[in-house]
Formats: C-alpha cells, sequence, structure tokens
C-alpha cells in the first residue's frame, strides 16, 4: 500500500493550490496533513502552535504519517511543510518537492488577495528573516529526500499540476 503521492515543500510554494488542480484534472482523492491535524485536534494550526507549542504538532505529524502509511492507498498528500521530517516518508508514497527561491515564494504569498490571512495562520512565517533562515536550513533536505523535483518558479498551478500528473501517475 504506498501508491500515494506526497507533495512537499516550503510554506507558501503552493502545495494546497497545486493539489486541488491536481484532483481537479486526474479526479483522484486529496488529503492534507495539516487539514488531519486540525480536524483530529478541532483547532487551528495556529492555535496548536501556541497553546501546545511545536514539539505537540510534530508528534500529531508522526501519528498522522503512520496512519496514512498504515491505511491509505491511491491519493494525493499535500503537506504541511516540516512534514518532510518524520520516519519512512517513503513508505506513504513518491515524494515530489515543488520547488521555487525564497524570494518567489515571499512574493507569492504577500502578493496573494488574502495575503494577510496566509501569513497570519503559519507560525514559523512571522518573522520574515527567520523563515528565510528556515528555508536556506530545509531546502537542501527537501532535495534530498525528494523521488521528484517540480520547479514551480513562473509556472501557472495548471502546467505544475500537469507536469506532476505526466511525471509521476502516468
Ligand atoms: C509548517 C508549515 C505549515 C504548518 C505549520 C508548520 C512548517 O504548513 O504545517 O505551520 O514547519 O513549515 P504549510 O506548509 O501549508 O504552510
Amino acid at each position: 500500500m504506498a501508491k500515494n503521492i506526497v507533495l512537499i515543500g516550503f510554506m507558501g510554494v503552493g502545495k494546497g493550490s497545486v493539489a486541488r488542480e491536481i484532483v481537479r484534472q486526474s479526479g483522484i482523492v486529496a488529503v492534507d496533513t495539516d487539514d488531519l491535524i486540525e480536524s483530529m485536534e478541532n483547532r487551528k494550526i495556529k492555535k496548536i502552535f501556541e497553546e501546545e507549542g511545536e514539539p505537540y504538532f510534530r508528534e500529531r505529524e508522526r501519528r498522522v504519517a503512520k496512519w496514512l502509511h498504515k491505511n491509505v492507498d491511491n491519493t494525493l498528500v499535500s503537506t504541511g511543510g516540516g512534514f518532510y521530517k518524520v520516519k519512512n516518508l517513503h513508505k506513504i508514497g513518491t515524494v515530489v518537492l515543488l520547488h521555487a527561491d525564497f524570494d518567489t515564494i515571499y512574493r507569492r504569498i504577500v502578493e496573494h488577495p488574502n495575503a494577510e490571512r496566509k501569513l497570519k495562520k503559519r507560525p514559523l512565517f512571522q518573522d520574515v528573516a527567520k523563515a528565510r533562515a528556515l528555508y536556506d536550513e530545509r531546502e537542501p533536505q527537501y532535495m534530498e529526500v525528494a523521488d521528484v523535483v517540480i520547479d514551480v518558479s513562473g509556472k501557472s498551478v495548471e502546467k505544475v499540476a500537469e507536469e506532476i500528473i505526466e511525471k509521476v501517475m502516468q
């Protein structure tokens, strides 16, 4: 049971939008690890970080990873930006990295009509310098763990989704 696609990448790179577009184009069922954690907890990620702290959230991610591995098949799994650190990520499915440089990601967030909400809901994107440092630390690790790397800069969501369907689902 591992015919899933696992979308990883930094906050704001567009994992959610790309997942929705893949669903639209292919009809695959999709789940999102942050959404699963929010529904398990009946509170938002921001609240979980505030009330319990990051280690608690990471433990929930590990729990979700185990559940996905044991129970989920033929599904597109979009993930939170730190989910790639769970053990046995590859057992869940083919790992696809959405890649862009930090400035492209930052621009994408601040130019969004809902920019304020997009920033507010992300506890680790409150300080741009810290987010950039986190990006620099993570990017090589994302690259290492990815089976497939998709450069999203300058591409439409539709094009990125097409590329993933072609490379991973055919
Ligand atoms: C996180 C990314 C968030 C969310 C949490 C932690 C991270 O998801 O899981 O705020 O560690 O990068 P997005 O990548 O969807 O913003």
